[in-house]
């Protein structure tokens, strides 16, 4: 029933036109009928549930300091749009996460357009003195304090709409004198982000040497086995890409084994693991293998390894990259992967995108077009969401019921 039914949807999706969804992947920019804006409440929130609670902004990650290793989550927001207090003259106010400094920056935009000649104003952004409440998540670079840039108390309540508009995971009318936003944590938000291998992984081509997978176009020959992981090696050819994004930087999950390879992916990429006996293989989320279990590995050539991981730690790297391959998986860094994610059930998302496949192995798309996430895929997880159990997505993306990427 559910078989038939995502397989009429694909045979559908098939014969959808190519260009029109293909574009830069994410759905910032759309154009939406003018909406009526209400303006929050005194002492209002939005949404209507405490802030940090899944629905909302989410649990507190741990107070970030100057010496933690999570100081470099925090990126100095330099925009000229927005006025920036720094009570403290250090430039804290203006450290917060990638996301934090997205929605602002985009609130500031509606803040011009709204009325003309102000701008917005931050009063308080990351605390690094401890001015808050114990498990505040201005501690983090996830909340900032803002007004406009003339005062006038009689803008905040619209103001706070604004915010909630421009996508704050949850905005309180605090206080007279300010309005209070919050964003959802990078760790979040990267497992919505699907399955990618960074840009500076490498790909084994088929005259022996090595790719960079920023580098890899649609037609290169590349190490792979079958869709199970359980065949010899072989050179497939890269189709497309389920997702592309160069230029953006993500936590990756560093696996490395005791043979000396090391791959990075995003937690709900799917890897091929076994308790170290061949035909236990099978495939599980990045972020779920643990050291002691078994990845397959490729030394030169085409021949295998079962090499036993040693440790598996986080790290940011640059460049999103999900390529296609005729056969379904990949050798990235001498270690077998598959090439799907965020759904565990590859086989089911080959079989999905057999019509994508037999469309690129005819007419390759042209490398300029390939940014964000394919059309065909996006398409498939709008689908998959109607018609999958929640189980069988990755944990992090259960809620966004993501067949690959989101
Ligand atoms: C991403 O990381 C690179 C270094 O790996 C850095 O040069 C670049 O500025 C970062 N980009 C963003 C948008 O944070
Ligand atoms: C994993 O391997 C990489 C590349 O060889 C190395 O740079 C890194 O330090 C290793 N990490 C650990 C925790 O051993």
């Amino acid at each position: 029933m559910r078989v038939s039914a995502l397989f009429l949807g694909a045979l559908l999706l098939s014969l959808a036109p190519a260009a029109e969804s293909c574009g830069p992947g994410r759905a910032y920019g759309k154009r939406r009928p003018p909406k009526k804006l209400i303006p929050l409440a005194y002492k209002q929130f939005s949404p209507n549930v405490a802030e940090k609670t899944l629905g909302a902004s989410g649990r507190p990650e741990g107070k970030i300091t100057r010496n933690s290793e999570r100081f470099k989550e925090l990126t100095p927001n330099y925009n000229t749009d927005i006025i920036f207090k720094d009570e403290e003259d250090t430039g804290a106010d203006r450290l917060m996460t990638q996301r934090c400094k997205d929605k602002l920056n985009s609130l500031a935009i509606s803040v011009m357009n709204m009325w003309p000649g102000v701008k917005l104003r931050v009063t308080e952004g990351w605390d690094e003195d401890g001015h808050h409440s114990e498990d505040s998540l201005h501690y983090e670079g996830r909340a900032v304090d803002i007004t406009t840039s003339d005062r006038d108390r009689n803008k905040y309540a619209m103001l706070a709409r604004l915010a909630v508009e421009a996508g704050f995971d949850w905005v309180y009318y605090e206080s007279k004198a300010h309005i209070h936003c919050s964003v959802k944590s990078e760790n979040s938000v990267a497992a919505k982000t699907g399955g990618c291998f960074p840009g500076e992984s490498l790909v084994s081509l088929k005259d022996g040497g090595t790719k960079r997978m920023s580098d890899v176009l649609p037609g290169d020959m590349v190490l792979s086995s079958s869709l199970d992981g359980l065949g010899p090696l072989t050179y497939s050819p890269v189709l497309s890409f389920i997702d592309r994004q160069p230029h953006v930087n993500k936590t990756f999950y560093v696996i490395n084994t005791s043979d000396g390879a090391s791959i990075s992916l995003t937690a709900a990429h799917l890897i091929f693991v076994s308790d170290c006996t061949r035909n236990s293989l099978r495939t599980v989320f990045a972020s779920d293998v643990k050291p002691g279990q078994c990845v397959v590995t490729s030394r030169g050539g085409e021949g295998t390894n079962m090499a036993v991981v040693s440790s598996v730690k986080e790290r940011r790297s640059r460049g999103l990259f999900a390529p296609l391959t005729q056969h379904g998986s990949i050798v990235v860094d001498h270690v077998l992967a598959s090439c799907y994610a965020a759904l565990n059930r590859p086989g089911l998302a080959h079989w999905v995108l057999a019509p994508l496949r037999l469309l690129h192995s005819l007419v390759p798309p042209p490398q300029a077009s390939i940014v964000g996430v394919h059309w065909y895929p996006r398409a498939l997880q709008w689908l998959g969401r109607y018609l999958l159990p929640d189980a069988q997505f990755h944990p992090l993306g259960r809620r966004s019921a993501c067949l690959f990427d989101l």
